[in-house]
C-alpha cells in the first residue's frame, strides 16, 4: 500500500485559477484597506501611490471577481453540502485536536473548506455588488446618497469577513501537512487523501481502476 503513487488532486488549469485569484485577492485587499484606514495609507506605496491606488482598487476587484467565478463554477460542485458532512461537523472538537480516526468520511472537503467557500462567494458577490454602486465616477452617481451609504458599510463589513476567511484559510492550509502541495504540485500522498478525505480517496481509487 505504501508504494502506491501519488494522487492528483488539482490539475494545471485548477492551480493556475487558484493561484491567480490568490494574487488579485490580496492585491485587492492590500489597496482596499490602505483606502479604508489612514494607519494602512503607506500600503499606497505599492500601488504608485494614493491617486492610482484609487483608481486601480475596483479594477482589481472585478478582475478578483471574474477570476473567482472561475475558480467556484470549477470547485462547486465538490463544496455541496451532504449528510456525511453535517456528520462529520459533529466531531469538530475531535479534528481541532488532531483526533481524525474517529470522523465520519468524507469526500475532497471537510464542511470547514466547504463554509469557507460558500462564505467566499457570498461576500466576494456582495463586495462587488456594493463596490459598483460606490464607483466614482462612473456607477455611483446613478445611486441615491441613502443607497451610497449602506453601499459603503455592506463593502466595508463583506471585506472583512472575506479578509478573516482568507486568513483562516492559510492558516488551515499551513496546518493541514501536505496541503500546501497539493495546490503547488497538483499531488496528494494515499496517506493524506486516507487520513483526511477518505471516500475521495476511495473515488479516486474506483476511478483508477
Ligand atoms: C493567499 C494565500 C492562499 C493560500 C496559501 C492558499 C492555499 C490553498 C490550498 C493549499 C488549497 C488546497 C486545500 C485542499 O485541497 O484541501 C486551497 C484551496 C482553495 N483555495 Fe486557497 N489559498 C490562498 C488564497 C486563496 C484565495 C484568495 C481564494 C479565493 C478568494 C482561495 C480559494 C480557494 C478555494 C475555493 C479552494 C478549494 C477548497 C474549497 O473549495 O473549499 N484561496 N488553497
Amino acid at each position: 500500500m505504501d508504494n502506491e503513487p501519488m494522487i492528483e488532486r488539482y490539475g494545471t488549469q485548477d492551480r493556475i485559477t487558484h493561484w491567480v485569484t490568490a494574487i488579485l485577492f490580496v492585491l485587492m485587499a492590500l489597496s482596499g484597506l490602505a483606502l479604508f484606514h489612514p494607519a494602512f495609507f503607506f500600503l499606497t506605496n505599492f500601488f504608485g501611490g494614493g491617486s492610482w491606488t484609487r483608481i486601480l482598487h475596483p479594477f482589481m476587484g472585478v478582475l478578483t471577481l471574474l477570476s473567482f467565478l472561475l475558480l467556484a463554477a470549477r470547485f462547486g460542485r465538490d463544496n455541496r453540502i451532504t449528510e456525511a458532512d453535517r456528520q462529520w461537523g459533529k466531531h469538530l472538537g475531535e479534528f481541532i485536536r488532531n483526533r481524525e480516526d474517529n470522523l465520519p468520511e468524507i469526500g475532497k472537503y471537510n464542511l470547514g473548506q466547504k463554509y469557507l467557500f460558500w462564505t467566499l462567494v457570498v461576500t466576494i458577490l456582495l463586495l462587488f455588488a456594493s463596490g459598483m454602486v460606490i464607483w466614482q465616477p462612473y456607477f455611483a452617481p446613478a445611486f441615491s446618497i441613502g443607497v451610497i451609504r449602506i453601499a459603503v458599510v455592506v463593502h466595508a463589513l463583506a471585506a472583512f469577513v472575506a479578509i478573516a476567511a482568507i486568513i483562516i484559510h492559510i492558516y488551515a492550509a499551513l496546518w493541514v501537512k501536505g496541503s500546501i502541495r497539493a495546490m503547488t504540485r497538483g499531488k496528494v500522498t494515499p496517506a493524506w487523501a486516507r487520513q483526511h478525505h477518505a471516500t475521495w480517496y476511495r473515488e479516486i481509487r474506483k476511478e483508477a481502476k
